[in-house]
């Protein structure tokens, strides 16, 4: 093996029952580069990297790896031994402990200890120390469930690096990032590569491989497509390599008109109900029209989650100002009281908020219908089993079979869930937070046809999205937020990426 591999995997094949989520994968990583792995939801990127992280231990799978030349065994204590051995890994879910501060959940299980006890003055001058070292913007004392996704994200990487790693994994670490805190990202892995660090990459945003990686590995279906230097791919090649075809559009095309406006938020003000005395919204205008997408573009922080939990009645105490529904003053006070409305959310956090992990994928998508599949003693699992099908059919949610735990899905795959769970209640507005977060280049597409389908046939749709290019592209018209408030309802029409840009940043107004 040549000096310069720190990894070569060979033949690695992994099965579930029912599933083959790897077949004969072999790929060689170089030592202190950055290696991108890409491929669509559900084709084995996570599973081969829960193997070099000792999740899944040896004996559990076929294959040979070898690490710095010596057969790489994680046996007993597989996830420590991973850690011990330098493999240090930033899983796709979150994991932190949302009740603890940010320096226990780094030091979790490794506390320093003195006569005993826990010295704690050491443990936040230590996370002060890595958190300062990366550049990581966190506050070592704040209780990490008081933090945004974006924050907790680099929580994760920083309890990553706080073991001495000498291969970091990172599996889709920017998809709850903003845009600054990507840059901040690219530029803590440049800093590591200069250290020596060696990387692995995944993501679904294809353009992060051009930026970062120095090669990419495409894996489809459990198998190993190609191997490149990054410089010898293109976006069109990558593309057409892992979804097996040519994909020309990236939006698909509408035909939909919207009519008269439905929905309407005035002068709406709200606080932070675990904080009274901070205004999460402070003035926000606009109206939603039938048969409309509605994108929401701005920063992270800038209100946006907060503005369609709000009018979903689970989160800010209301101040001031209207929400009205076909001219009638709404009091929503739970998300079954918006249900009952009409209106259903997709939330931002799948785990948290969107899914039973423990339950079948079945009984996650049509759970919020309970009411619709009950009879009058038991619920008709025909009519449910039916149901669940057909949305597990428009969105190609990959499963072996619809009664195995959701938890069973890849990451993407659970995003499709939540989505079909909230299309069954038959929405007549639909807000969908981020829907697309997570989700590889093909699903998009699906999902973009059913948005607009859905549109066509009458629907509303509030969508927040972080890319820009994805407001732009599905939107009718765009509301950008500022600190809080909507800094201006723009028509899609002639809208460019650095007018909305100027408004989310405050520059314009
Ligand atoms: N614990 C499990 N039990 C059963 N099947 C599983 C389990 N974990 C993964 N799978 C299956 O293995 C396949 C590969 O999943 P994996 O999570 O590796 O995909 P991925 O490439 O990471 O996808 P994504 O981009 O959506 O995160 C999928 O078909 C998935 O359903
Ligand atoms: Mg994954």
């Amino acid at each position: 093996m040549a000096d310069d591999i720190i990894l070569d995997i060979r033949n690695v094949t992994k099965t579930f029952p029912g599933v083959v989520a790897l077949s004969d994968v072999s790929i060689q990583i170089h030592h202190g580069k950055i290696h991108g792995l890409c491929g669509e939801n559900g084709a084995g990127k996570s599973t081969l990297m829960k193997i070099l992280s000792g999740v899944y231990p040896y004996g559990s799978y076929k294959g040979t790896i070898f690490y710095e030349n010596r057969e790489l065994k994680l046996e007993d204590r597989a996830i420590r031994q991973a850690i011990e051995e330098g493999i240090a890994i930033v899983y796709q879910e979150l994991t932190l402990v949302p009740s603890m501060t940010v320096g226990e959940n780094i030091f979790l299980g490794k506390e320093p200890v003195e006569n005993g006890v826990i010295n704690w003055d050491k443990l936040y001058a230590d996370t002060r120390q890595i958190l300062e070292k990366y550049k990581l913007d966190v506050p070592p004392n704040a209780v990490v469930k008081t933090l945004g996704v974006g924050k907790m994200q680099m929580v994760e990487i920083a309890k990553a690096l706080s073991e001495n790693a000498r291969i970091l994994i990172l599996d889709e670490p920017t998809s709850a990032l903003s845009e600054s805190e990507i840059d901040k990202l690219m530029e803590i892995l440049e800093t590591l590569k200069e250290h020596g660090v060696t990387c692995i990459y995944i993501t679904h945003k294809l353009e992060e491989f051009f930026r970062i990686t120095d090669s990419v590995t495409i894996l489809r279906d459990g198998k190993t497509v190609a191997t490149n230097p990054t410089s010898e791919l293109n976006h069109e090649t990558l593309v057409r390599h892992m979804v097996g075809r040519e994909m020309k559009e990236r939006f698909p095309k509408n035909s939909r008109k919207p009519g008269e406006v439905i929905f309407k938020v005035e002068n709406l003000v709200a606080t932070d109900p675990n904080e009274p005395s901070r205004k999460v919204l402070d003035g926000v205008n606009f109206d939603l029209r039938q048969g409309e997408i509605l994108g929401i573009a701005g920063l992270m922080g800038s209100g946006r989650t907060e503005l369609v939990t709000t009018i979903f009645g689970e989160y800010g105490n209301i101040i001031s100002g209207t929400i009205t529904m076909d001219n009638k003053t709404l009091n929503i006070k739970s998300a079954h009281d918006a249900m009952l409305h009409g209106i259903s959310l997709v939330p931002e956090d799948r785990k948290g908020q969107g899914l039973v992990l423990m339950q079948p994928i079945l009984r996650n998508i049509s759970l919020a219908n309970l009411d619709r599949f009950a009879g009058f003693f038991r619920i008709d699992q025909d009519a449910e089993l039916a149901a669940a099908n057909q949305q597990g059919k428009n969105l190609s949610i990959k499963a072996a079979n619809l009664q195995d735990r959701v938890d069973s899905l890849s990451g993407g795959n659970q995003q499709k869930v939540v989505i079909a769970k909230w299309l069954l209640t038959n929405p007549q507005i639909l807000i969908m937070d981020d829907p697309t977060r997570g989700v590889d280049v093909g699903a998009k597409f699906e999902i973009y046809k059913l948005m607009n389908e859905l549109a066509e046939n009458g629907v509303s749709i509030i969508m927040i999205s972080s890319e820009l290019e994805e407001v732009i592209g599905m939107s009718d018209r765009i509301m950008v937020m500022h600190n809080g408030r909507s800094g201006g309802v723009l028509e899609t029409q002639g809208v460019t990426q650095e007018k909305i840009m100027a408004i989310a940043t405050g520059i314009e107004a």
